[in-house]
């Protein structure tokens, strides 16, 4: 299982790196495919954040865009539904890159209008009118926004480039542009964030009323400098913070969908259901992930790598019979409403089912299998039975 190995937690980098979108219920069911592009450049890099990111040069921005294009006409014509640009920051790009990357975009997977959903990453330091009237005109008809909290002192803690006022100035400059299928960024459980702070963003998020939240525990991933101060999450708070999030959003008529992630009727994120459903992906760019033909690869963790040889991938694995089942069951049940209680499974992993449900943290109910209340909460815990060589064989 080393591709779940080398992302985290059995989950959070890897499918924030990779994923960001999704689909409801049925019309593309299964048959989705989706491409992420990734654009690693940041104003600063956030005291928390381990993901392919870095402050760049703008001629290190434009090196990086024609290397990008080099490795979409490899992938050219891939067939997708969904499309995810995210990053980094994308919106850091100035406005005369940023219309190369879509032009190239176009020029390998056809018009951004014809994807059923089109997702651009912005932070708040870096949206302008500019940017977004580019982005409305290529249909794009997604937008995710990064707040991590709308706290002063909070985002000062976190290192963010962004403050409060900024982050209104942009998302009022979001919806003005006609945006209206919106995501915002939440993290719980960072240094000095009390549950009163918490339960105030809370608030606030329901009051922009965005489509689409993600709420993230804080994850201290090595190497950052939050990971440096030695800082420990209270897990006991950060729970509290979830469970209240999850009360509230839900009291808001959000659908918990996902772990991490809550929805209005009709927006929860098709590309990112994609990938909980195993569907296939290419992701374009350094140290981006694909699933294609049940291969997955990806692209160098080394910049330099990556620039030399796009297309060349550092990592490559084709799961078969029970690491397969178990993968997919973990990323199937990310996903609140379950996966089907299929004969393969019960057969393979039947005991560690049957053991998880004993311990509160499964259940199963009209032919599904799904994280209980708690499970949610405990998720890594869940998932680790079906990683070898945790299971019994
Ligand atoms: C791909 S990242 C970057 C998005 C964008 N550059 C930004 O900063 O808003 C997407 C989201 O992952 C979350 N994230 C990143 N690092 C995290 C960490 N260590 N723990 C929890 N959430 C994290 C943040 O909420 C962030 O907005
Ligand atoms: S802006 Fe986003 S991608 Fe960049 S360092 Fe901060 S969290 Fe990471």
């Amino acid at each position: 299982m080393k591709f779940l190995e080398r992302t985290t937690g059995y989950g959070v980098k890897f499918f924030l790196r990779t994923t960001n979108g999704g689909y409801g219920n049925g019309k593309y069911g299964i048959f989705m495919q989706s491409i992420y592009i990734h654009i690693p450049f940041c104003v600063k890099k956030c005291n928390y954040c381990a993901f392919a990111s870095y402050p760049a040069a703008s001629a290190a921005q434009e090196k990086y865009i024609s290397v990008l294009a080099k490795e979409m006409a490899l992938r050219r014509n891939f067939p997708a539904q969904t499309l995810y640009i995210g990053g980094g920051t994308p919106s850091f790009l100035g406005a005369e890159l940023l219309e190369k990357l879509l032009t190239e975009t176009e020029k390998n997977f056809g018009p951004i209008k014809n994807f059923i959903e089109s997702t651009f990453e912005v932070n708040p330091e870096s949206v302008t009118e500019e940017k977004l009237k580019i982005l409305k005109k290529y249909g794009f008809n997604r937008i995710s926004v990064g707040a991590q909290t709308f706290d002063d002192d909070g985002l000062k803690i976190l290192g963010r480039a962004h403050d409060r006022k900024t982050f209104f100035d942009a998302y009022d400059k979001i919806k003005s542009a006609g945006f209206t299928n919106i995501n915002i960024d939440l993290i719980a459980g960072f240094p000095r964030q009390t549950f009163e702070g918490f339960e105030k963003d809370i608030r606030e998020i329901i009051s922009l009323s965005p489509v689409h939240i993600s709420v993230y525990g804080l994850q201290i991933e090595e190497g950052t400098k939050i990971f440096e101060t030695g800082f420990n999450p209270d897990q006991i708070l950060m729970r509290k913070m979830l469970e209240h999030a999850r009360a509230a959003l839900q009291a808001a008529s959000y659908k918990h969908y996902e772990i991490s992630n809550y929805a209005k009727p009709g927006f929860e994120s098709r590309h990112n259901n994609n990938y909980w459903q195993s569907g296939e992906y290419i992701g374009l760019g350094f140290a981006a992930a694909s699933f294609v033909n049940g291969k997955r690869f990806s692209n160098p963790e080394n910049l330099e790598k990556y620039l030399e040889n796009p297309g060349k991938p550092e990592f490559e694995e084709v799961l078969t019979g029970k690491e397969k089942l178990g993968e997919n069951i973990i990323i199937g049940l990310r996903r609140l409403d379950g996966i089907a209680a299929a004969d393969e499974i019960e057969k393979n992993f039947g005991r560690e089912i049957k053991n998880l449900i004993a311990a509160g943290m499964l259940e199963k109910a009209g032919g599904k299998i799904k994280l209980t209340e708690e499970g949610i909460f405990l998720s890594n815990e869940v998932f680790e039975n079906f990683v070898a060589p945790f299971y019994e064989t």
